[in-house]
Protein backbone atom coordinates (compact mmCIF):
# COMPACT_ATOMS: atom_id res chain seq x y z
CA UNK A 1 0.00 0.00 0.00
CA UNK A 2 1.19 3.44 -0.82
CA UNK A 3 0.62 5.82 2.28
CA UNK A 4 1.25 9.62 0.44
CA UNK A 5 0.45 11.00 4.16
CA UNK A 6 1.35 9.95 7.50
CA UNK A 7 -0.95 6.96 9.50
CA UNK A 8 -3.18 8.80 11.73
CA UNK A 9 -5.04 6.25 14.29
CA UNK A 10 -5.13 4.82 17.66
CA UNK A 11 -3.16 2.36 19.38
CA UNK A 12 -3.66 -0.32 22.20
CA UNK A 13 -0.40 -0.60 23.04
CA UNK A 14 0.46 2.31 25.65
CA UNK A 15 -2.38 2.19 27.84
CA UNK A 16 -3.54 -1.57 27.52
CA UNK A 17 -0.80 -3.56 26.79
CA UNK A 18 -2.31 -7.39 27.69
CA UNK A 19 -5.61 -5.66 29.04
CA UNK A 20 -7.09 -5.72 25.49
CA UNK A 21 -10.77 -7.20 24.52
CA UNK A 22 -13.36 -7.59 21.89
CA UNK A 23 -14.83 -5.27 23.75
CA UNK A 24 -12.82 -2.53 24.85
CA UNK A 25 -11.88 -2.11 20.95
CA UNK A 26 -15.50 -1.77 19.94
CA UNK A 27 -15.90 0.70 22.59
CA UNK A 28 -13.10 2.43 21.68
CA UNK A 29 -14.17 2.74 18.07
CA UNK A 30 -17.53 3.79 19.38
CA UNK A 31 -15.28 6.28 21.04
CA UNK A 32 -13.47 7.36 17.54
CA UNK A 33 -16.43 7.90 15.78
CA UNK A 34 -18.46 10.01 18.71
CA UNK A 35 -15.63 12.21 19.76
CA UNK A 36 -14.57 13.68 16.34
CA UNK A 37 -11.36 12.02 15.87
CA UNK A 38 -12.36 10.00 13.04
CA UNK A 39 -13.67 12.82 11.29
CA UNK A 40 -10.20 14.37 12.23
CA UNK A 41 -8.34 11.88 10.18
CA UNK A 42 -7.25 9.28 13.06
CA UNK A 43 -8.75 6.46 11.08
CA UNK A 44 -7.03 3.39 11.91
CA UNK A 45 -7.76 1.43 15.13
CA UNK A 46 -4.56 -0.60 15.78
CA UNK A 47 -4.29 -3.85 18.32
CA UNK A 48 -1.00 -4.63 19.38
CA UNK A 49 0.79 -7.37 21.14
CA UNK A 50 -0.80 -10.53 23.24
CA UNK A 51 -4.05 -10.61 21.30
CA UNK A 52 -3.37 -14.35 20.61
CA UNK A 53 -2.59 -17.34 22.03
CA UNK A 54 0.76 -17.92 23.91
CA UNK A 55 0.58 -21.10 20.86
CA UNK A 56 0.02 -21.87 17.38
CA UNK A 57 -2.85 -23.96 16.45
CA UNK A 58 -1.06 -27.46 16.82
CA UNK A 59 -2.99 -28.63 13.59
CA UNK A 60 -3.36 -25.81 10.93
CA UNK A 61 -0.17 -24.10 12.49
CA UNK A 62 -1.93 -20.51 12.22
CA UNK A 63 -1.97 -18.34 15.10
CA UNK A 64 -5.15 -17.99 16.93
CA UNK A 65 -6.85 -15.22 18.78
CA UNK A 66 -7.17 -15.54 22.63
CA UNK A 67 -10.40 -17.03 23.09
CA UNK A 68 -11.10 -15.05 26.50
CA UNK A 69 -10.41 -11.72 25.13
CA UNK A 70 -11.67 -12.54 21.53
CA UNK A 71 -14.50 -14.84 22.09
CA UNK A 72 -16.06 -13.53 18.68
CA UNK A 73 -12.83 -13.89 17.12
CA UNK A 74 -10.75 -11.68 14.95
CA UNK A 75 -12.63 -11.16 11.38
CA UNK A 76 -15.82 -10.13 14.12
CA UNK A 77 -14.09 -7.32 15.68
CA UNK A 78 -12.31 -6.09 12.21
CA UNK A 79 -16.36 -5.92 11.28
CA UNK A 80 -17.38 -3.89 13.76
CA UNK A 81 -14.46 -1.73 13.40
CA UNK A 82 -14.86 -1.63 9.71
CA UNK A 83 -18.90 -0.59 10.48
CA UNK A 84 -17.49 2.18 12.14
CA UNK A 85 -15.84 3.72 8.59
CA UNK A 86 -12.48 2.65 10.35
CA UNK A 87 -9.52 0.93 9.24
CA UNK A 88 -8.43 -2.35 10.69
CA UNK A 89 -4.82 -3.24 12.19
CA UNK A 90 -3.11 -6.10 13.83
CA UNK A 91 0.43 -6.82 15.23
CA UNK A 92 3.14 -9.41 14.54
CA UNK A 93 7.05 -10.05 14.71
CA UNK A 94 9.53 -10.87 12.28
CA UNK A 95 10.76 -13.06 15.48
CA UNK A 96 9.74 -16.67 16.35
CA UNK A 97 8.27 -14.86 19.39
CA UNK A 98 6.80 -11.50 19.70
CA UNK A 99 8.04 -8.91 22.24
CA UNK A 100 5.20 -10.11 25.18
CA UNK A 101 6.05 -14.01 24.17
CA UNK A 102 3.08 -14.59 22.52
CA UNK A 103 3.92 -16.37 18.40
CA UNK A 104 6.12 -14.50 15.97
CA UNK A 105 5.32 -14.74 12.49
CA UNK A 106 9.30 -16.14 11.19
CA UNK A 107 9.12 -18.88 9.03
CA UNK A 108 5.31 -18.15 8.98
CA UNK A 109 5.17 -14.84 7.24
CA UNK A 110 2.80 -16.47 4.42
CA UNK A 111 0.51 -17.91 6.29
CA UNK A 112 0.17 -15.34 8.61
CA UNK A 113 -0.40 -12.96 5.79
CA UNK A 114 -3.00 -14.79 4.25
CA UNK A 115 -4.86 -15.16 8.51
CA UNK A 116 -4.62 -11.54 8.79
CA UNK A 117 -5.81 -11.17 5.24
CA UNK A 118 -8.79 -13.30 6.53
CA UNK A 119 -8.96 -10.67 9.43
CA UNK A 120 -10.09 -7.97 7.26
CA UNK A 121 -6.76 -6.16 8.53
CA UNK A 122 -5.76 -2.82 7.00
CA UNK A 123 -2.73 -2.05 8.69
CA UNK A 124 -0.03 -4.90 10.15
CA UNK A 125 2.23 -3.27 12.79
CA UNK A 126 5.87 -5.91 12.58
CA UNK A 127 7.85 -5.63 15.63
CA UNK A 128 11.11 -7.47 15.66
CA UNK A 129 11.99 -9.06 19.22
CA UNK A 130 13.23 -12.92 18.99
CA UNK A 131 14.58 -12.52 15.68
CA UNK A 132 17.13 -15.56 15.00
CA UNK A 133 20.58 -14.05 15.43
CA UNK A 134 21.96 -15.11 12.16
CA UNK A 135 18.54 -13.72 10.57
CA UNK A 136 19.05 -10.91 8.35
CA UNK A 137 16.54 -8.33 9.29
CA UNK A 138 15.83 -6.46 6.14
CA UNK A 139 15.02 -9.88 4.53
CA UNK A 140 12.34 -10.54 7.09
CA UNK A 141 11.02 -7.15 6.26
CA UNK A 142 11.11 -7.38 2.43
CA UNK A 143 9.88 -11.56 3.55
CA UNK A 144 6.52 -10.08 5.13
CA UNK A 145 6.20 -7.20 2.72
CA UNK A 146 6.11 -9.38 -0.06
CA UNK A 147 3.28 -11.75 2.00
CA UNK A 148 1.60 -9.05 2.43
CA UNK A 149 1.24 -8.13 -1.28
CA UNK A 150 0.46 -11.06 -2.33
CA UNK A 151 -2.02 -11.68 0.64
CA UNK A 152 -5.16 -10.58 -1.72
CA UNK A 153 -5.74 -7.79 0.87
CA UNK A 154 -4.20 -3.90 0.68
CA UNK A 155 -2.72 -4.08 3.90
CA UNK A 156 0.37 -1.32 5.26
CA UNK A 157 3.16 -2.71 6.54
CA UNK A 158 3.92 -0.69 9.73
CA UNK A 159 7.94 -1.81 10.98
CA UNK A 160 8.89 -1.75 14.14
CA UNK A 161 12.80 -2.35 14.60
CA UNK A 162 13.33 0.44 16.74
CA UNK A 163 16.14 2.24 14.92
CA UNK A 164 18.20 -1.07 14.50
CA UNK A 165 20.65 -2.17 11.20
CA UNK A 166 20.50 1.31 9.93
CA UNK A 167 16.47 0.48 8.80
CA UNK A 168 16.25 4.62 7.82
CA UNK A 169 18.86 3.61 4.70
CA UNK A 170 16.52 0.31 2.85
CA UNK A 171 13.59 0.26 4.95
CA UNK A 172 11.64 1.89 2.25
CA UNK A 173 12.81 -0.65 -0.66
CA UNK A 174 11.18 -3.32 1.43
CA UNK A 175 7.70 -1.98 0.92
CA UNK A 176 6.78 -0.47 4.32
CA UNK A 177 4.49 2.29 4.78
CA UNK A 178 6.11 3.54 8.50
CA UNK A 179 9.10 2.42 10.64
CA UNK A 180 10.21 2.60 13.96
CA UNK A 181 12.80 4.01 14.46
CA UNK A 182 13.42 4.70 17.81
CA UNK A 183 12.72 2.56 21.54
CA UNK A 184 9.79 2.52 22.88
CA UNK A 185 8.34 5.68 24.33
CA UNK A 186 7.04 6.32 28.00
CA UNK A 187 4.54 8.87 29.70
CA UNK A 188 6.96 11.57 30.07
CA UNK A 189 8.96 15.00 29.22
CA UNK A 190 12.15 13.37 28.72
CA UNK A 191 11.44 10.33 26.75
CA UNK A 192 9.36 11.81 23.76
CA UNK A 193 11.94 14.61 24.25
CA UNK A 194 15.09 12.11 23.37
CA UNK A 195 13.25 10.25 20.95
CA UNK A 196 12.30 13.39 18.84
CA UNK A 197 15.93 14.58 19.28
CA UNK A 198 17.72 11.38 18.43
CA UNK A 199 15.98 11.26 15.12
CA UNK A 200 17.17 15.11 13.92
CA UNK A 201 19.66 13.84 11.36
CA UNK A 202 17.06 11.22 10.28
CA UNK A 203 14.42 14.07 9.22
CA UNK A 204 14.99 13.16 5.55
CA UNK A 205 14.64 10.02 5.60
CA UNK A 206 10.97 10.31 5.89
CA UNK A 207 8.57 11.21 3.14
CA UNK A 208 5.72 9.73 0.94
CA UNK A 209 5.66 5.96 0.39
CA UNK A 210 6.99 5.58 3.98
CA UNK A 211 7.32 7.67 6.90
CA UNK A 212 9.53 7.79 10.21
CA UNK A 213 7.58 6.56 13.12
CA UNK A 214 8.85 7.98 16.36
CA UNK A 215 6.42 5.95 17.96
CA UNK A 216 2.77 6.18 19.24
CA UNK A 217 2.09 9.22 20.92
CA UNK A 218 1.54 10.08 24.89
CA UNK A 219 -0.37 12.56 24.50
CA UNK A 220 -3.66 12.97 27.27
CA UNK A 221 -2.46 9.49 28.87
CA UNK A 222 -1.69 11.70 32.00
CA UNK A 223 -0.05 8.83 33.44
CA UNK A 224 -2.35 6.27 33.46
CA UNK A 225 -1.93 2.70 31.81
CA UNK A 226 1.26 0.72 30.31
CA UNK A 227 3.58 3.21 29.70
CA UNK A 228 2.76 5.24 32.55
CA UNK A 229 6.51 7.06 33.76
CA UNK A 230 6.12 10.68 35.21
CA UNK A 231 3.00 11.92 33.04
CA UNK A 232 3.47 14.99 31.70
CA UNK A 233 2.12 19.12 31.67
CA UNK A 234 -0.62 20.44 29.10
CA UNK A 235 2.20 22.33 28.05
CA UNK A 236 4.54 19.27 27.27
CA UNK A 237 1.83 17.32 25.63
CA UNK A 238 1.01 20.04 23.26
CA UNK A 239 5.09 20.25 22.99
CA UNK A 240 5.08 16.75 21.78
CA UNK A 241 2.31 16.77 19.93
CA UNK A 242 3.63 19.85 17.97
CA UNK A 243 6.83 17.81 17.31
CA UNK A 244 5.00 15.15 16.02
CA UNK A 245 3.04 17.38 13.87
CA UNK A 246 6.32 19.33 12.49
CA UNK A 247 8.37 15.95 11.42
CA UNK A 248 5.32 14.48 9.70
CA UNK A 249 5.68 11.43 11.90
CA UNK A 250 2.46 8.87 12.34
CA UNK A 251 -0.17 10.29 14.86
CA UNK A 252 -1.28 7.08 16.42
CA UNK A 253 -3.19 8.25 20.23
CA UNK A 254 -2.03 5.97 22.94
CA UNK A 255 -4.54 7.67 25.42
CA UNK A 256 -7.98 5.74 26.41
CA UNK A 257 -9.79 7.44 23.91
CA UNK A 258 -12.76 6.02 25.63
CA UNK A 259 -12.09 8.75 28.34
CA UNK A 260 -10.00 11.22 26.66
CA UNK A 261 -10.19 15.00 28.40
CA UNK A 262 -11.35 17.71 26.51
CA UNK A 263 -7.68 19.60 26.44
CA UNK A 264 -6.42 16.52 24.52
CA UNK A 265 -9.19 16.15 22.72
CA UNK A 266 -9.09 19.98 21.30
CA UNK A 267 -5.41 19.45 21.12
CA UNK A 268 -5.25 15.97 18.80
CA UNK A 269 -8.14 17.65 16.84
CA UNK A 270 -6.53 21.20 16.26
CA UNK A 271 -6.86 21.54 12.29
CA UNK A 272 -4.00 23.27 11.77
CA UNK A 273 -1.72 21.42 13.83
CA UNK A 274 -3.25 18.26 11.76
CA UNK A 275 -2.78 20.10 8.21
CA UNK A 276 0.94 20.76 9.14
CA UNK A 277 1.45 16.75 9.92
CA UNK A 278 -0.56 15.53 6.88
CA UNK A 279 0.45 18.32 4.55
CA UNK A 280 0.19 16.61 0.94
CA UNK A 281 4.01 18.16 0.03
CA UNK A 282 5.59 15.73 3.09
CA UNK A 283 9.10 17.26 2.97
CA UNK A 284 10.93 17.16 6.63
CA UNK A 285 11.45 20.43 8.49
CA UNK A 286 14.84 21.91 8.45
CA UNK A 287 16.49 23.13 11.79
CA UNK A 288 17.06 27.20 10.90
CA UNK A 289 18.71 27.99 14.76
CA UNK A 290 20.29 25.61 16.14
CA UNK A 291 20.64 26.24 20.21
CA UNK A 292 21.50 24.55 23.32
CA UNK A 293 22.70 21.18 21.97
CA UNK A 294 19.36 20.77 19.92
CA UNK A 295 17.24 21.65 23.02
CA UNK A 296 16.56 25.40 21.74
CA UNK A 297 16.20 24.90 18.29
CA UNK A 298 13.86 26.29 15.62
CA UNK A 299 12.35 24.42 13.20
CA UNK A 300 11.02 25.14 9.55
CA UNK A 301 8.65 23.10 7.56
CA UNK A 302 8.20 23.93 3.86
CA UNK A 303 4.38 23.55 3.34
CA UNK A 304 2.08 22.72 0.09
CA UNK A 305 0.45 26.89 -1.38
CA UNK A 306 3.66 28.78 -0.60
CA UNK A 307 3.10 28.24 3.13
CA UNK A 308 5.44 27.58 5.93
CA UNK A 309 5.50 25.75 9.37
CA UNK A 310 7.59 27.74 12.06
CA UNK A 311 8.14 26.14 15.39
CA UNK A 312 10.08 27.63 18.56
CA UNK A 313 10.55 24.29 20.37
CA UNK A 314 12.01 25.25 23.99
CA UNK A 315 12.99 21.71 25.53
CA UNK A 316 15.38 23.38 28.15
CA UNK A 317 14.40 23.16 31.73
CA UNK A 318 14.53 27.35 31.64
CA UNK A 319 12.45 29.88 30.25
CA UNK A 320 14.08 31.02 26.63
CA UNK A 321 13.80 34.12 24.27
CA UNK A 322 13.87 32.42 21.07
CA UNK A 323 14.82 34.51 17.74
CA UNK A 324 14.80 33.21 14.15
CA UNK A 325 16.28 35.95 11.85
CA UNK A 326 14.63 35.89 8.87
CA UNK A 327 18.06 35.48 6.65
CA UNK A 328 18.11 32.09 8.24
CA UNK A 329 15.90 31.00 6.43
CA UNK A 330 16.34 32.70 2.92
CA UNK A 331 15.00 35.69 3.12
CA UNK A 332 17.69 38.39 3.22
CA UNK A 333 16.82 41.76 5.19
CA UNK A 334 16.61 43.96 1.71
CA UNK A 335 14.72 41.95 -0.64
CA UNK A 336 11.42 43.43 1.19
CA UNK A 337 9.53 40.55 2.03
CA UNK A 338 8.93 39.18 5.84
CA UNK A 339 6.16 36.87 7.11
CA UNK A 340 2.34 37.63 7.96
CA UNK A 341 1.70 34.85 10.97
CA UNK A 342 -1.03 32.49 12.18
CA UNK A 343 -0.64 31.27 15.45
CA UNK A 344 -1.32 27.79 15.19
CA UNK A 345 -2.94 26.65 18.38
CA UNK A 346 -5.28 29.96 18.32
CA UNK A 347 -5.82 30.04 15.28
CA UNK A 348 -5.38 34.04 15.51
CA UNK A 349 -3.50 36.38 13.56
CA UNK A 350 -0.02 36.79 15.10
CA UNK A 351 0.54 39.99 12.91
CA UNK A 352 3.26 41.10 9.71
CA UNK A 353 7.30 40.77 10.88
CA UNK A 354 10.56 41.47 9.30
CA UNK A 355 14.10 41.06 9.38
CA UNK A 356 13.37 38.63 12.48
CA UNK A 357 10.80 36.50 14.99
CA UNK A 358 11.59 36.70 18.56
CA UNK A 359 9.30 34.68 21.23
CA UNK A 360 9.15 34.15 24.87
CA UNK A 361 9.44 30.84 25.44
CA UNK A 362 8.98 29.02 28.69
CA UNK A 363 10.34 25.58 29.57
CA UNK A 364 9.07 22.83 27.96
CA UNK A 365 6.83 25.05 25.68
CA UNK A 366 6.31 26.09 22.38
CA UNK A 367 4.99 28.36 19.91
CA UNK A 368 4.09 27.25 16.66
CA UNK A 369 2.92 29.54 14.05
CA UNK A 370 2.21 28.96 9.88
CA UNK A 371 3.72 31.97 7.60
CA UNK A 372 3.00 33.27 4.33
CA UNK A 373 6.09 35.01 2.65
CA UNK A 374 4.52 38.66 1.99
CA UNK A 375 5.77 42.28 1.07
CA UNK A 376 6.36 43.98 3.99
C1 LIG B 1 7.89 -3.55 21.36
C2 LIG B 1 7.39 -2.36 20.53
C3 LIG B 1 6.22 -1.70 21.25
C4 LIG B 1 5.12 -2.72 21.49
C5 LIG B 1 5.66 -3.91 22.26
C6 LIG B 1 4.66 -5.05 22.36
O1 LIG B 1 8.47 -3.13 22.56
O2 LIG B 1 8.42 -1.45 20.30
O3 LIG B 1 5.74 -0.62 20.49
O4 LIG B 1 4.59 -3.14 20.24
O5 LIG B 1 6.82 -4.44 21.64
O6 LIG B 1 5.15 -6.12 23.09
Amino acid sequence: MFVNKPPMGFNTWNTFAENISDEMIRETADAMVEKGLLAAGYNYLVIDDCWSKRQRDPETDKIVPDEKKFPNGMKAVSDYVHSKGLKFGMYSCAGVRTCADYPGSFAHEYLDAATFAEYGCDFLKYDYCYKPKDADGALLYRKISMALRSCGRDILLSACNWGCDDVHKWIRSTGAGMYRSTGDISDSFVSFRDIFVSQLDNFVYSAPGCFNDIDMLTVGMRNRGNVAASGCTDEEYRTEFALWCMFSAPLMLGCDVRNIDDVTLKLVTNPRLIAVNQDEEGRPPFVAVYGHDNLANVYVKVLSNNRLAILFANLTDGDREMWLPLDSIGIPVNVGKGLRLTDVYTGEDAGAHKEYLMYHVPAHDTRMFTAEIADV
